[in-house]
């Protein structure tokens, strides 16, 4: 890439995005030939127009036809293939259009390279697995390759004679023999639509945040009792009231969705229902008590167990981080004496050394003291702060990682990994698999850790 220059346009994504009313977005449909890809993809970017939003479909098959005409299916062939797609959807993602593509893309690898060309152009990308069995795609055999294939008169036919890797992690997996495809495109469909309104979400869920903070600063600059809960947890009345304010209002203002949070009985109809609100309104009581101001209110928002949309608003700082897929992170700070309000777009530091290590104020334990032992040639600081005010400072660059070995719960970090994620870092299981919402058991027993980079694990 010698010699080469960015070449920057006068007319931004966000100038095209509101001249088309589309948000550009990737929607990636792998699976074997003849899973049912295409007529998902045909359908879904149908019914998405139909609404009114900028679709186009690049299927595998039509490509091959002109651009990747000179391409065949070794191996190197289909990564060359994915490759051109990858940032051919990347590009018209980013001029403000829904972009489907359906194409095997059978490797891991390959599906990354997708990921990351819609991440370099600033858009977001939704990995769908339409999950259909190779002897199905026998069965059902539209386009009669398997016969042939089976015969030998097709060589490397992925399935049969070449591999197909099953994304492991796909934010939506479609299993083609218990829905039909208009069902399969409806769901793409409506996924799509919520991710247009995110923005606009995001605005109302800040100004929830900052009300349920007027709840609790009410408390916090008054003599309050502080009762102890079952497990042992402290307990005031701004962590009720702050809870009524954002229960009271998510529930009018988005009736469709549901809502899990530390302080409502959860009776587990949630777990019906693909969009969940995930809310602590009061993370840091320990803190609250102390008088030291480091807690916040939390509202995530997820999506097939995904954060899509995370609120961390700090009250006594009156400092809020926000971040929504599709849109980026934030971080806003106003001084109610100027009245000066100053937004920015953050992003995690670029560090692989010399990292500044955030800590639990209240949590510490043996198994974490050994992983920051045994990398403390790594490490120049640690810094402590209260709840999850460690992952948006990890989200903004003025920390780097942060490890938590033990117990937390899913409204604990819902918001905040919606915060890093979106600021181009990383929060998974100490086991690297990924945290997910909306559970059957809302404990996160695993632990979990927060990156700057994915490789900068303290392993
Ligand atoms: S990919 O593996 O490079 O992603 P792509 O989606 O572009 O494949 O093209 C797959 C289509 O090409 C199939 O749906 C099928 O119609 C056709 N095809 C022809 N030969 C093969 C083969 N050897 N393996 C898979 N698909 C093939």
């Amino acid at each position: 890439m010698n010699n080469i220059f960015r070449q920057n346009n006068l007319v931004t994504k966000q100038d095209r995005e509101r001249q088309f009313g589309t948000k550009g977005a990737v929607v990636w449909l792998t699976g074997l030939s003849g899973s049912g890809k295409s007529t998902i993809a045909v359908l879904a970017e149908k019914m998405l127009t139909d609404k009114g939003y900028r679709c186009y479909l690049l299927d595998g098959d039509n490509i091959r036809l002109g651009l990747n005409s000179d391409l065949g299916f070794s191996d190197a062939d289909r990564t060359e293939n994915i490759r051109r797609i990858s940032h051919m959807a990347a590009l018209f993602a980013h001029s403000g259009c829904i972009c489907f593509v359906s194409a095997i893309s059978p490797f891991a690898k390959d599906r990354e390279t997708a990921k990351k060309a819609a991440k370099t152009m600033d858009v977001s990308f939704f990995e769908i697995f339409v999950d259909t069995c190779v002897e199905e795609c026998i069965k059902r055999d539209t386009k009669g390759l398997y016969k042939k294939a089976i015969a030998g008169e097709i060589k490397d036919f992925t399935g049969i004679s070449s591999p197909y890797e099953a994304p492991t992690e796909p934010f939506l997996r479609i299993d083609t023999c218990s829905c039909t495809p208009e069902e399969a495109a409806r769901q793409i469909c409506n996924l799509l639509s919520f991710v247009q309104n995110l923005e606009t979400m995001c605005t109302q869920i800040c100004d929830v945040s900052i009300k349920a903070g007027e709840e609790i600063l009410a408390v916090y600059n008054s003599d309050f009792a502080v009762q102890t809960k079952d497990d042992k947890s402290p307990l005031t009345q701004a962590d009720l009231r702050s809870n009524k304010v954002i229960v009271d209002l998510l529930t009018s203002q988005y009736p469709d969705i549901a809502v899990l949070s530390e302080e409502t009985k959860d009776t587990g109809e949630r777990r019906q229902n693909p969009f969940c609100f995930v809310v602590d309104p009061l993370d840091g009581t320990k803190e609250f008590v102390k008088r030291n101001g480091e807690f916040t209110v939390n509202i995530g928002l997820c999506a097939y167990g995904k954060p899509i949309l995370g609120v961390v608003y700090a009250p006594v700082t009156n400092t809020l981080w926000y971040a929504a897929v599709g849109c980026g992170a934030f971080s806003q700070t106003s001084d109610n004496d100027t009245y000066f309000d100053e937004i920015n777009r953050i992003f995690v530091s670029d560090k692989t050394n010399d990292f500044t290590v955030m800590a639990s104020r209240s949590h510490a334990d043996e198994r974490l003291a050994k992983i920051l032992d045994s990398n403390k040639h790594r490490i120049k600081e640690t810094v402590s702060a209260g709840s999850s005010l460690k992952g948006c400072l990890i989200a903004q660059g003025k920390a780097d990682i942060y490890y938590r070995t033990g117990l937390t719960c899913e409204w604990d970090t819902c918001a905040m990994h919606c915060v890093v994620e979106q600021a181009g870092g990383v929060l998974r299981q100490l086991d690297h698999t990924p945290l997910v919402y909306n559970r059957e058991n809302t404990l996160n027993d695993k632990g979990f850790y927060i990156l700057n980079r994915p490789e900068n694990t303290l392993e």
